[in-house]
């Protein structure tokens, strides 16, 4: 048992003792005298705090930048964390900063050291193109509110094409560093500020939630940071499970994907992009690209949201939701588990190991659809999921028509169902559909949507749905799963 936190801030290895649960990266960067990093909003959305996190990943560092506002230090074990001032200096300035010289990406500058550490991090991604849609979507966490951002994208096709600079050749040797701070071990620390731990695997965690179910667990902290950073919420005994080495466990085998708790949106992408695609691009939807590399789909699914959009995507696709408290463990359909608003079918000291998506029947059509104003870094007003399996003579067999924004959980349009089950799927079924929908749900008016544009447009996706599935059914009467429809 280790009782202290320990990671690297540039060169120098910090190691800390007494850390509240509750402080944030941030606040202790600028502390520290790193006031490079800016606060803008505090809340995950503007990318003035971006700095970048390295990680062992096997025998590879991996770099992600990440929203240090929401970040609570104590997730930072076992990383380094570079921040702008680790990049370049006066004279030595890093191809990044360099580049946004040239191509002037930078009048008041309060954005700029977020806007390079995002793109340090995507200089240094293992997949990095360069064209307009790649790099908006690594920026898509940085707010610009006088450059205009074609300067800043031309920037960052220069900087993709420079040489490495002293920054990336030292990088290489950071392995041996971060390797060694991998001992395996719980980390425990209890002071006057409260009490943290880290668990080292899923049993520690069951273990040490059974003796104080009082914990409020965290992963990626993009929802429970605001808690801190907006709520000014104490949190006096956190389990930070991010970097439970069980809890990371990402694996495909005849069950389905299994996606463990720690397993961040951005970890997961591309495993669900190839079990179904429209999940991979509705992922392109989620936050930014901060915020993906901190939140989890098990996060999102834990916090009961009903606007959240990874459940009403999973509760379509069918997915099952892994619980465990102490030795006990318990599987239930993922729809089960949201039962009122604000509460969930989760016990005291019991957590969230896994969600598991089974392979789709064959035959079955598969869609989510997000709607929002904006396409980053936006809150639904409404997300539906729909997964429909046909047979041969046309006839729907199995319906799972699911929402987010509609109710006050995310959940499934049970009456719409119904009507579809054993009926034909055509024009007047999809009406009546249509029409059950409106019975389904009372949905609520607020800022982001009135009641009348939720049902409206919830309904309307639905004849989305049926008029791609007309295509999609061709193509998959050719290849031997429907016949017809
Ligand atoms: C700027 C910004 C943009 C966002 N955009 C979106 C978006 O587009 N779509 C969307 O759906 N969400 C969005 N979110 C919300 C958030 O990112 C997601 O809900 C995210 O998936 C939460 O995951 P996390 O790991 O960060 O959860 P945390 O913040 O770590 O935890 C969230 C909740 O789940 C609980 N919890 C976490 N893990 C477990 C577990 N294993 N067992 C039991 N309880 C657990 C925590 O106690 C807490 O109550 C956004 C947030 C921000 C700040
Ligand atoms: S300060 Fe705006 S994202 Fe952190
Ligand atoms: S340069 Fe002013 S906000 Fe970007």
């Amino acid at each position: 048992m280790r009782q202290s936190v320990r990671f690297y801030l540039g060169e120098r290895l910090v190691s800390l003792d007494d850390v509240a649960p509750e402080q944030t990266l941030l606040d202790w960067l600028r502390h520290e005298g790193r006031t490079g990093t800016k606060e803008g909003c505090n809340e995950g959305d503007c990318g003035a705090c971006t700095v970048v996190v390295a990680r062992l990943r096997g025998d590879r560092v991996v770099l992600r930048a990440v929203n240090a506002c929401i970040q609570l230090l104590p997730m930072l074990d076992g990383a380094a964390l570079f921040t702008i001032e680790d990049v370049g200096s006066a004279g030595a300035l890093h191809p990044v900063q360099e580049a946004m010289v040239t191509f002037n990406g930078a009048q008041c500058g309060f954005c700029t050291p977020g806007f390079v550490m995002s793109m340090v991090a995507y200089r240094n991604a293992d997949e990095r193109p360069d064209d307009d849609a790649a790099i908006d979507s690594a920026l898509s966490g940085n707010l610009c509110r006088c450059t205009g951002y074609a300067p800043i994208v031309r920037a960052m096709k220069q900087a993709l094409a420079a040489p490495d600079s002293p920054f990336e050749t030292a990088l290489p040797a950071l392995g041996a560093k971060l390797e060694a701070l991998q001992d395996g071990e719980d980390v425990a620390i209890e002071t006057s500020h409260g009490a943290i731990f880290l668990p080292a695997s899923a049993a520690s965690l069951a273990r040490y939630l059974q003796e104080h179910p009082e914990t409020l667990i965290v992963a990626g902290a993009t929802d429970v940071g605001l808690w801190v950073t907006k709520a000014m919420r104490p949190l006096p005994r956190v389990a930070f499970i991010g970097q439970c080495p069980d809890l990371m466990r990402l694996e495909c085998d005849d069950e389905g994907l299994h996606i463990g708790a720690a397993v961040t949106y951005d970890a997961a992408r591309e495993a669900l992009a190839a079990l179904l695609p429209d999940f991979g691009a509705l992922v392109g939807r989620i936050g930014s690209t901060p915020i993906r590399n901190s939140a989890t789909l098990c996060g999102n699914i834990a916090n009961g949201s009903p606007i959240g959009d990874g459940p009403p995507a999973l509760i379509a696709a069918g997915a099952m939701l892994h619980l465990r408290r102490g030795a006990e463990k318990r599987v239930i359909p993922l729809e089960r588990y949201f039962l009122a608003y604000g509460k969930q079918d989760r016990q005291a000291g019991e957590f969230v190991e896994a969600v598991t998506i089974p392979p789709l029947a064959e035959g079955t059509f598969y869609r989510s659809y997000k709607i929002s104003k904006r396409f980053d870094q936006d809150i639904s007003a409404v997300l539906a999921a729909f997964a429909l399996r046909v047979d041969k003579e046309g006839i729907v067999q199995e319906a799972r028509l699911a929402f987010g924004g509609m109710a006050a959980t995310p959940c499934r349009a049970e009456r719409a169902e119904a009507v579809l089950i054993g009926a034909k799927w055509h024009e007047a079924t999809l009406e009546a559909a249509r029409l059950a929908l409106a019975e389904d749900f009372t949905p609520l008016n607020d800022m982001r949507a009135s009641a009348w544009y939720r049902q409206t447009v919830a309904a309307n996706l639905l004849t989305r749905f049926f008029e791609e599935s007309q295509g999609e059914t061709m193509r998959l009467a050719k290849a031997g799963g429907l016949a017809h429809v």
